[in-house]
């Protein structure tokens, strides 16, 4: 963990800071109190619960929640009979979103034997004005609901809720601040995601994640390479840069930098072995990053390229801003770059007006690109987003028909695919111990895929040559190369 600030000797009777890093050290200092106090009466530290409901970039939202608990003295727990359970919530599909409800009811069950606990709820659903009215209305017992656009304020937030007792919630529309060096609580202790954009300006017509991220900005490339160095210092072989559409990054910068620049750069620092990137929007994705790819050892064999569809009709109402043969195109200049890269994807399934001729051109995609794995979504419609407003939308027995035999087709060529690297050597990355079987640890290769083969803990964080000796589908058993 980082810290600039170092919160013991910060003075509490003196007023708030304006300066928004010193003033969110300021306000975990105020929360370090009342951990101590706890302590006192209770004799033992209160316990958190930070639980992740969305996508990368949540989950390093996640990080920074939890590094904030941290350095306040909270006990970090996975289970939610905590004293302190936050929900960082997605809302891109509807699902996503139900299943909060119910969640988030049992717990208001827990908090009425424990009424100590506090509750709290942040992240991209928070953004929506209708989920925030229901949680006030019938939700009473959550104590605080906050946004993604000022989750630096969460220090702020805690030391209010934990000295007053009612509801408090702030969500903000937009903002263009980004807050940086406050704490972080990595998962891993060998890799790491490193935020290099928030927000999105694409505005696909069935996604909400630009009205509940913001607008798109890109954080200064002397901060992102300083956090890398950081990383690295700490210990971290492998980065997975963040954002929405890295393809666009650097565009509204003072100096402007292209995303291709940036992994040159990220590429240079010492102790960094392994550089991953999510999401490529395939409009963007320009030859110099393909350059980059295909030059550069250390960044992955592997691209996340989604789709959605392989109709170019479709891809038009989508507001995707390719058709289908500038996608293949792309394709096919990638593998010439980078022969053995491996591709993934996300398709959506029914799409509003989505016919048997437009799903054929999506499996054709899918047979032609043959990708190592597939991301499958039945459409979701989400309101405020111009395709809920469609009117033919897909019934349901066609979009579950269409979505169980892409399915069936993106599993199949996967089996296929996956084989390719069998009885070679490969370079993997040591992840862990593997969960059923305690004689074998598990990991990646370069292009993502999974290597399991015989070793202990002490494996872990280190790059390892393996020799592949059998493909079971999607990963692999090996064992340690001579
Ligand atoms: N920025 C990334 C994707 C973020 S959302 C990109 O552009 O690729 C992750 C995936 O969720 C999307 O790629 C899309 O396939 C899926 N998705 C987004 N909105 C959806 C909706 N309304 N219904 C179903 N799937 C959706
Ligand atoms: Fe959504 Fe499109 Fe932005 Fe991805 S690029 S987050 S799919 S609007
Ligand atoms: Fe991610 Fe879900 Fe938000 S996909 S950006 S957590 S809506």
């Amino acid at each position: 963990m980082y810290n600039k600030i170092d919160v013991d000797k910060i003075d509490l009777n003196s007023e708030p800071p304006t300066d928004e890093l010193e003033r969110q050290y300021y306000f975990m200092a105020k929360c370090r109190k009342w951990v101590n106090d706890f302590k006192q009466k209770n004799g033992r530290f209160p316990k958190a619960c930070v639980v992740n409901l969305g996508c990368q970039m949540n989950a390093r939202d996640s990080e920074k929640l939890e590094g904030i608990l941290e350095a306040v003295g909270y006990q970090k727990t996975a289970s939610e009979d905590a004293d302190f359970v936050i929900y960082n919530t997605c809302t891109v599909r509807e699902n996503a979103n139900l299943k909060v409800y119910g969640r988030l009811g049992q717990l208001g069950k827990r908090k009425e034997k424990h009424p100590w606990m506090k509750i709290a709820l942040c992240g991209c659903m928070m953004q929506e004005p209708q989920v925030v009215e229901k949680l006030k209305k019938s939700y009473r017992f959550v104590d605080l609901i906050f946004g993604t656009h000022n989750i630096y304020k969460f220090a702020e937030y805690l030391a209010e809720i934990l000295t007053k007792e009612q509801m408090v919630v702030e969500i903000w529309k937009d903002t263009d601040r980004i807050v940086e060096n406050l704490p972080v609580d990595r998962k891993y202790p060998f890799k790491s995601g490193v935020n290099i954009m928030f927000g999105c300006n694409n505005f696909c017509s069935y996604c909400i994640v630009p009205y509940v991220r913001g607008r798109e900005r890109s954080r200064r490339p002397e901060e992102i390479l300083a956090e890398v160095k950081r990383l690295a210092d700490d210990g971290v072989v492998e980065v997975m840069l963040l954002g929405q559409n890295v393809n666009s990054y650097g565009k509204n910068l003072e100096h402007p930098m292209t995303f291709a620049q940036l992994l040159r750069e990220v590429a240079k620092v010492e102790g960094i072995e392994r550089i991953r990137f999510m999401t490529s929007h395939p409009k963007d994705l320009s030859d110099e990053l393909i350059e980059v790819m295909a030059s550069e050892p250390k960044v992955c064999r592997h691209l996340h390229l989604p789709l959605q569809s392989g109709s170019s009709r479709i891809l038009k109402q989508m507001n995707r801003r390719y058709t289908k043969e500038q996608y293949l195109e792309l394709v096919d200049k990638l593998r010439r770059a980078v022969p053995d890269i491996s591709l993934t994807t996300d398709i959506i399934v029914g799409f509003p007006g989505e016919t048997e001729e437009d799903f054929q051109e999506t499996l054709d995609v899918v047979r032609r690109v043959r990708y190592d794995s597939a991301f499958t979504f039945q459409y979701s419609k989400r309101s405020g987003t111009p395709a809920a407003a469609m009117e033919n939308q897909v019934p349901h027995e066609e979009v579950q028909r269409h979505f169980d035999q892409l399915l069936a087709e993106v599993q199949q060529i996967a089996g296929e695919v996956c084989r390719r690297d069998e009885h070679t050597v490969r370079q993997v990355l040591v992840e862990s111990v593997n969960e059923h079987d305690a004689s074998l640890v598990s990991g990646r290769m370069s292009n993502n895929t999974l290597v399991h083969f015989p070793g202990d803990a002490s494996l872990i964080g280190t790059l390892q040559n393996v020799y592949l000796e059998e493909s079971r589908g999607f990963y692999y058993m090996g064992r340690l190369a001579l």
